[in-house]
C-alpha cells in the first residue's frame, strides 16, 4: 500500500467522523443550469428555473439531505455555442447534474457531452426526439416531453374528433419543429387526413407573412404550428390579423399557446391544442403547486414551470436513494427508473429510455386559461426508437 493512499484514507475517515460518518454532508450538490436567459425563449428558461427552485424552497433547501449551490450559464438557444457552454459548467465549475435545456439543437450537444463525461444530466423541456432515442444513456432523463409525444395526438384529434382532411404545416426549420410536424403527420394520416405541404422557416424568425399569404391561397382545411415563447406570441397573433383564424383552425402542441396568453389575448380564443399540462387540473397536487407559484414569483405558472419543478423532484428522488451520494450512479439511476413522480400534471413514471410516460390533454383556450377538455391520449410513451440501453 503506498504512503499516499494510506494519507489519504486517513483524511478521508477523519473527515466521515468529523461529519457523523457521512463525508458528504458539509458538501454541496453542484447544479449548473444550462438555460436560455435571453432570447425568444427566454421567458421559458426563466419559468424552469423558478419551478426547479421552488421545490428546493419547499424541501426547505435541501435535495436527499444535501444543500444545493446553484451555476448558470445563459445558453441563447444557440447550437453553435452548446458545446463550449455545457463543457464551462461540466469542466470548469465541476458540476454533479446539468439541468438543461430548452432548445432541442443544444439539447443534443449537451446530450453528448452528458454521454461522453458521465454527469448526470435532466432535461426540463427540449423534446429532440434523439435525446431518448439514440443517444439515451443512463445518466440522462427528462423531466418534459418528447416532440413527438406532444404532436401526434394532436394529429388524432384533428382528423377523427374534428373531422379534417387535408392540413399544412408551419414551423421553425430545426430538430423540435420538425419532429412535432412529423408527429403530427402520422397521427393525422393514420387516421385518414393528408398533409399536403409543410412551411418552414429558420429559427427564430418571426417573418411570417409571405407564409401566411401562401396558406390563404392554398385553402387547407387545417394548419398545424410548432412555434413557442416570443415566437408563438407573433405568429398566433399575425395569424389572426391575417383573417385566417375565421376559415381556417390552427392547431398546435400546446406551446403555441402556453405561457402566451396575456400577450396573445383575443387572437388565441379557442384555439385547441394538445399536451401534458394545462392550467387549473384541479387536483389538490396541482392547485397546491399554482398557488405556491403564484405566492412566489407573482405570475401564474405554465407548463415550463411544471418541468422545472418536476426536474427537481426527480434529483431528489435519485439523490435520496442514494443516500445524497450522486457518484452512486446505479442507485440514483433505479431508483428514478422505479419512481412515480407526483408531479402537478399528473403522476408520471419514466420509460426505459428516462422519458416520461403521460397523459396529453387536449385543451382549449379560454381567457387567460388553456383549460382541459379532455384526454387526447392517456399514458402516452414515447416510442424510443433507436434507445438501446
Ligand atoms: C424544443 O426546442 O425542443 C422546444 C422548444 C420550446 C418548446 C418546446 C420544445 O416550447
Amino acid at each position: 500500500m503506498s504512503k499516499q493512499w494510506v494519507s489519504w484514507s486517513a483524511i478521508a475517515l477523519a473527515a466521515c467522523a468529523a461529519t457523523g460518518g457521512n463525508a458528504f454532508a458539509q458538501d454541496k450538490i453542484k447544479v449548473g443550469f444550462m438555460l436560455p436567459f435571453s432570447g425568444t425563449y427566454a421567458a421559458l428558461g426563466n419559468a424552469i428555473e423558478n419551478g426547479f427552485r421552488m421545490h428546493v424552497t419547499e424541501q426547505g433547501g435541501k435535495l436527499g439531505g444535501r444543500e444545493i449551490e446553484f451555476f448558470k450559464v445563459d445558453d441563447e438557444s444557440d447550437p453553435a455555442k452548446a458545446t463550449d457552454n455545457v463543457n464551462r459548467l461540466i469542466k470548469r465549475d465541476k458540476v454533479d447534474v446539468i439541468i438543461g435545456t430548452v432548445h432541442s439543437g443544444v439539447a443534443m450537444a449537451m446530450a453528448k457531452a452528458a454521454k461522453e463525461s458521465g454527469t448526470v444530466l435532466i432535461v426540463p423541456n427540449a423534446g429532440a426526439d434523439a435525446v431518448t432515442g439514440p443517444m439515451c444513456a443512463p445518466n440522462i432523463f427528462r423531466s418534459s416531453f418528447s416532440n413527438w409525444q406532444t404532436a401526434y395526438p394532436m394529429g388524432v384529434v384533428a382528423a377523427k374528433q374534428e373531422g379534417k382532411k387535408n392540413a399544412m404545416t408551419i414551423t421553425w426549420k430545426y430538430a423540435a419543429g420538425e419532429e412535432a410536424v412529423n408527429g403530427f403527420k402520422e397521427g393525422f394520416e393514420k387516421n385518414g387526413g393528408k398533409v399536403s405541404k409543410q412551411l418552414t422557416l429558420p429559427f427564430p424568425n418571426v417573418e411570417f407573412q409571405a407564409l401566411l399569404t401562401e396558406i390563404a391561397a392554398a385553402k387547407p382545411d387545417a394548419v398545424f404550428s410548432f412555434f413557442a415563447g416570443a415566437g408563438a406570441v407573433k405568429f398566433v397573433k399575425d395569424y389572426h390579423a391575417s383573417g385566417l383564424s375565421k376559415t381556417i383552425p390552427l392547431y398546435g402542441p400546446g406551446f403555441l399557446t402556453d405561457g402566451t396568453l396575456e400577450a396573445q389575448g383575443e387572437a388565441a380564443q379557442n384555439m385547441l391544442t394538445t399536451l401534458h399540462y394545462a392550467d387549473e387540473l384541479g387536483t389538490p397536487r396541482d392547485t397546491a403547486f399554482r398557488t405556491n407559484y403564484a405566492k412566489s414569483f407573482k405570475l401564474q405558472p405554465d407548463v415550463y414551470a411544471v418541468q422545472g419543478y418536476d426536474a427537481a423532484q426527480m434529483l431528489a428522488v435519485g439523490l435520496k436513494a442514494a443516500g445524497g451520494d450522486i457518484a452512486k450512479k446505479d442507485v440514483f439511476r433505479t431508483a428514478l427508473e422505479k419512481a412515480t413522480i407526483p408531479s402537478p400534471r399528473g403522476d408520471f413514471t419514466l420509460s426505459k429510455a428516462h422519458n416520461p410516460v403521460q397523459d396529453i390533454y387536449l385543451r382549449k383556450v379560454s381567457g387567460k386559461e388553456n383549460k382541459k377538455i379532455g384526454i387526447a391520449s392517456k399514458a402516452l410513451a414515447d416510442p424510443a426508437r433507436g434507445c438501446r440501453m
